[in-house]
């Protein structure tokens, strides 16, 4: 399978650069977020706010095994979507996986981001969530800007030379 995943700490810039590489090679985007608000027919803090964290996870692995199937396509997921090993595997098996690894600093709480809204949050789950960032990845992609990031994947895309099962 040959999509191109991107996983990140919330504001790591992955719908970005997703969209990015989207248009440089003229191919499907797909985000996870925007499929859990479709599905719902709400936004995400008010998905966190109603229905619960769990309800969220679970309606963003479906997301996850439909985005899967798709082929030839990017894939942005949430930031969370590593928490779920199931969710992990589908996304491995289904393309190369591309972490965004952006310094901490860089990440800028926002207030549509329930888990992510100051900046004790954001510094709690970049600790608590590196080491799933990393067992995730194939590839990470470390310190660039978002047009830097989109440029060095799509070079890997066309050069065909994506590691193979890290
Ligand atoms: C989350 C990140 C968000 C969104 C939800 C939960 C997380 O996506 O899925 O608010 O657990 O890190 P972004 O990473 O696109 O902000």
């Amino acid at each position: 399978m040959n999509n191109i995943i991107l996983i990140g700490m919330p504001g790591s810039g992955k719908s970005t650069v997703g969209r990015a590489i989207a248009k440089k090679l003229d191919l499907e985007f797909l985000d996870i977020d925007t499929m859990v608000v479709e599905r719902e027919g709400k936004e995400i803090r008010r998905i966190f706010e109603e229905d619960g964290e769990a309800h969220f996870r679970e309606v963003e692995h479906l997301c996850v095994l439909e985005a899967a199937k798709a082929q030839g396509v990017i894939i942005s997921t949430g930031g969370g979507t590593i928490l779920r090993e199931d969710s992990v595997a589908a996304l491995r098996a289904s393309g190369q996986v591309f972490w965004l690894n952006r310094p901490l600093e860089e990440l800028i709480p926002t207030d549509e981001r329930p888990l992510g809204d100051t900046r004790e949050k954001i510094e709690a789950l970049y600790h608590q969530r590196y080491s799933l960032y990393e067992a995730a990845a194939h590839v990470e992609v470390v310190g660039e800007t978002a047009e830097d990031a989109a440029e060095k994947i799509v070079e890997y895309y066309r050069e065909g030379d994506l590691p193979q099962g890290k």
